[in-house]
């Protein structure tokens, strides 16, 4: 549990009953597009297993930071098919009242703990070079994360998609963990 000037907050897993906070936390951060909430939704809930689906999908990990009743972040994440120790970091948000109190950092931590508990070596996420984007990009620096590809225009003209990777381990070593 990490204090926040908001209250307490803690990292669990995200259940079935918190798919409408999710979906608010997502539409809220003026991030995403109302079609990339829908793909989210969608992810979580083969995920999560709500909606009749026979059982969670394991590629997708769902996980939450909740400050009492609010959800203030989230996170996806998942080991990436076709590879071996690989593991895509999906979506990784914080509502706007919690941003800047190191919300994000203490979710991201949270994933990359439970990606050695797993015996993944690299952990990879996108984002896009368009302005919106310039906290994430900043964020995933601070955090050790290196730029690994570019692909020119791939959103739209002039909005590339870029690639960005940590190696886990040794690139953790590097990095010390900051007090909350
Ligand atoms: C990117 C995002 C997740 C960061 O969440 P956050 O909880 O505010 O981040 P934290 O408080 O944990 O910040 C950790 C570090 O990231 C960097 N950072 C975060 N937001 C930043 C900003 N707006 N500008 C510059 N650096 C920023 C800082 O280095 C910060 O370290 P510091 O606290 O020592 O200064 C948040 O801005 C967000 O939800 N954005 C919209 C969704 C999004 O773009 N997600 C990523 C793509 S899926």
């Amino acid at each position: 549990v990490t204090a926040s000037a908001l209250g307490a907050w803690h990292i669990r897993p995200l259940l079935p009953g918190d798919r409408t906070a999710l979906a608010e936390l997502l539409a809220t951060t003026g991030a995403f597009h109302a079609s990339e909430v829908d793909v989210a939704l969608d992810v979580f809930d083969s995920g999560v297993g709500v909606g009749g689906a026979p059982a969670a999908d394991p590629d997708y990990h769902w996980i939450g930071c909740s400050v009492g009743q609010a959800l203030a972040g989230c996170a996806c994440f998942g080991p990436t098919p076709c590879t071996d120790g690989t593991f895509d970091l999906y979506w990784i948000a914080t509502a706007r009242a919690h941003q800047g109190r190191g919300v994000a950092r203490t979710l991201l931590t949270y994933v990359e703990d439970e990606v050695e508990r797993m015996s993944g070596r690299l952990i990879v996420m996108e984002t896009s070079s368009a302005t919106g984007s310039t906290a994430a990009r900043a964020f995933y620096l601070s955090r050790g994360y290196a730029l690994a590809a570019v692909v020119r225009d791939f959103y739209s003209s002039g909005s590339d998609r870029l690639i960005l990777s940590r190696r886990m381990a040794a690139s953790r070593l590097a990095i010390p963990r900051r007090a909350s």
